[in-house]
Formats: C-alpha cells, structure tokens, sequence
C-alpha cells in the first residue's frame, strides 16, 4: 500500500482512475448505439414508462443520484426501493419497466433476492456492479460493469463514484435513443465527464485541509448532512461513510425537510454538514442555492459548528459559514462525483483519530450475503 496507510484511503485516491475508465469502457461515443459495447436491442429503452431501482446502503445512494440523472436527461419516471424492502413488497414491476440493480460486489442477498423478484415479473434487469463474474451479473439480462477495479475496504468509495459514473452515462445513453437530446449535445455533456477525472485529481488536494477539519470536528458525537437535489444522495453517503467508519451519530436530511422536526435537535452539540455546490448555468440549481443559504443562516444561528460545501470561486457561503470546502465547479449533475471525496476523507480521517478500524469497520462486512 505503500504511501497510504489504509486501504479505504489509497481507493479514494484511486478515484480519477476508477471514473476515468468505468467512462472508457463506455466507448467514446458520447452514448451512441455501442454503449458498453453491448446490443440493448431487446431492452425496450424506447417504450419504456418507468424505470426501478433496488439496491442497498451505498449503492442505493447512488441510485438516488441516478434517478435525478435519468428523469432530468432522459425524462423517464424513476422509482428508487432498498433492496430489503422491494423484494417483500407489493411494488409491481413489468416488461415496461425495467430494473436496474446497483452493486458494488453483485452478491447482496437482499439485492440478489430483488432481482429475482423482477425477472419473476417479468422486467427486464440491468445489473450495474463492479464484479464481472458475480451472482447478479450472471442472472440480469443486462450488464454495466463498473471500472473501479478491486475494492477492498469495507466501506465503499471508488466503486461509488464508479457507480454513478456509469449511472450518468446509462441516462445520457437513453436520452439520445429516445430522441431528447441530440448528439451534438450528447458530445458536450459527455465532454464534461470527461474532464471529471482531472478535478478529482485537485479534489483529492483537500486531503489536508479535510485532515484538519477533522481535528477540529473529532470530538462532535452528532452530525446532520444536508442537501438539495442530486446533492442528497451525497449528504446521506457521506453521513452513511462517517457512521461506519468512526460509530458516530450522523444523519442526513434534504435541507427543507431539517425545518420540519430534525431542527429541534440543532444546537451547539449538532455539527452540521451543508452541501450549498451551485451550477450557477442550471436555472434550477441556482434556485436551490438560494434556498440552501437562508437554510444555511438559520442552520448557523442555532449552532456555530457548520462545515459548508461550495463551487470554487463562491464568495456567498464564506460570509455566513468559516469552515467551507471548495470543489471544482461542474455541471449539477456531475458535482456529486466531486462532492463525495471530501466527506468520504473527512469520514476516513475522523475515524483514524479515532482510532477505528477503517477498512474492516466492527460489525460490518463487504458483501452481506445473508439477511
Ligand atoms: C457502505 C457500503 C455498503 C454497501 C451495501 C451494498 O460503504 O459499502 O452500504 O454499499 O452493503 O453492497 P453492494 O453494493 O455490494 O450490493
């Protein structure tokens, strides 16, 4: 492992590789036709009305993500279950709807048992995982097989952002194939993913200041992350990554839903972890920035521990928040991918002062094959 002294943190830095090359096994054509060099001829993408997604923990996370990304390029309805919950429940799948299982390992019972319940109703299953040969790459009708390469500590992380990469793709592939973007645009939206493994590599230069942020927050037993939109599915990984990997109390929140209970717990003993990241060229994103900073100030007059997340260049967060990470700007839907790594190293590092196991945190297991 040489430089790195744990193996969750060399796989966070294995991160612009792990993107890079889940994004090359795409093809380079932006989404057209040889997506994954597979024949998607018999998966119905063009009749399709809805889309499923099952998946566990991490995963799950970034099904989240996922289905921004494939209602706002795409325009299909999608609907996001916990493994555990979809394959005992009423939710009714088709051959118009198919389902996509996200997982890193491709052995998780419980996302085992719901693909099984969608091809029994007759869906067709895409399977997106890191492992070629598992369990649930064999069984799906289709497979997206994440570059991320061996991941070996418990928790995950470059198989995350592996994950959402491919996810990214899968809405830009079905975008074009159904009409709504052409591919002109296609180009330049995946001319942006492709600039994202080199602002990983300045992501990754947060290391140190991530380090000392978790100096100054070690001794916090309880932490709220908060997010609007895609962003969510990034403030409940991070939250799910500090829980893990250091035992402590962290929960995660969209930013309007705090107001509505979660704010009575706030104060000096609550540290709050804001994402406030704006595309300032995406309408929708600017109006969830403005909405983030009045959260923001409400947030800081009840507890003066808030750590914000922001887009280089914002000066607007630094006059309400002192503790801010900056990552590099990015379109809405590509900025979890560089959201992520300062909360997984803040999480890596807390948990190192800590003095827990990181990379084989108690209790937990790599792939949880048993329910
Ligand atoms: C958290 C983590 C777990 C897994 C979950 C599903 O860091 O790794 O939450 O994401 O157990 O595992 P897979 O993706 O293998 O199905």
């Amino acid at each position: 492992m040489t430089r790195f002294k744990h193996h969750m943190l060399k796989e966070i830095f294995e991160q612009p590789a792990a993107v890079r090359d889940t994004a090359k096994a795409a093809g380079d054509d932006a989404s057209g036709g040889k997506f994954y060099q597979l024949s998607w001829k018999n998966a119905g993408l063009e009749k399709l009305s809805r889309i499923v997604i099952a998946a566990s923990g991490t995963s799950r996370h970034a099904g989240i993500a996922g289905k921004f990304m494939i209602e706002s390029l795409a325009g299909v309805p999608v609907d996001v279950d916990y493994a555990s919950e979809f394959q005992l429940s009423p939710v009714v799948v088709s051959p118009e709807t198919p389902t996509i299982v996200i997982t890193q390992s491709g052995e998780t019972a419980d996302t085992l048992a719901a693909l099984r319940k969608a091809k029994n109703s007759g869906s067709k299953v895409i399977t997106i995982s890191n492992v070629a040969g598992s369990s649930m790459m064999k069984e799906a009708d289709f497979q997206i097989h994440t570059k991320a390469g061996p991941e070996l500590a418990v928790p995950s992380t470059k198989a995350f952002t592996a994950q959402l990469t491919a996810l990214f793709l899968f809405a830009l592939f079905l975008a074009e194939r159904r009409g709504r973007i052409g591919s002109d645009a296609a180009r330049e939206i995946r001319a942006e993913l492709d600039a994202l493994p080199q602002k990983l590599q300045t992501t990754l230069s947060l290391d140190t200041q991530c380090e000392t942020l978790a100096r100054r927050y070690a001794r916090c037993t309880d932490f709220i992350f908060a997010a609007r939109g895609v962003h969510c599915a990034v403030a409940m990984d991070g939250a799910l990554k500090l829980k893990e990997v250091s035992y402590l109390h962290a929960e995660a929140f969209p930013s309007g839903e705090i107001l509505h209970g979660p704010l009575a717990t706030i104060d000096e003993n609550m540290t709050v972890f804001a994402l406030a990241a704006v595309d300032s060229g995406d309408s929708d994103s600017q109006a969830r920035y403005e909405k983030t900073l009045s959260n923001l100030k409400e947030l800081k007059g009840r507890s003066s521990k808030v750590i914000a997340l922001a887009v280089e260049g914002d000066s607007r967060v630094a006059r309400i928040v002192e503790d801010i990470i900056y990552v590099p700007k990015a379109p809405d839907l590509l900025l979890p991918i560089l959201e992520i790594v300062p909360l997984q190293l803040f999480a890596y590092h807390i948990a190192v002062l800590l003095g827990r196991n990181v990379d084989n945190p108690r209790s937990l297991a790599k792939a949880v094959v048993t329910d």
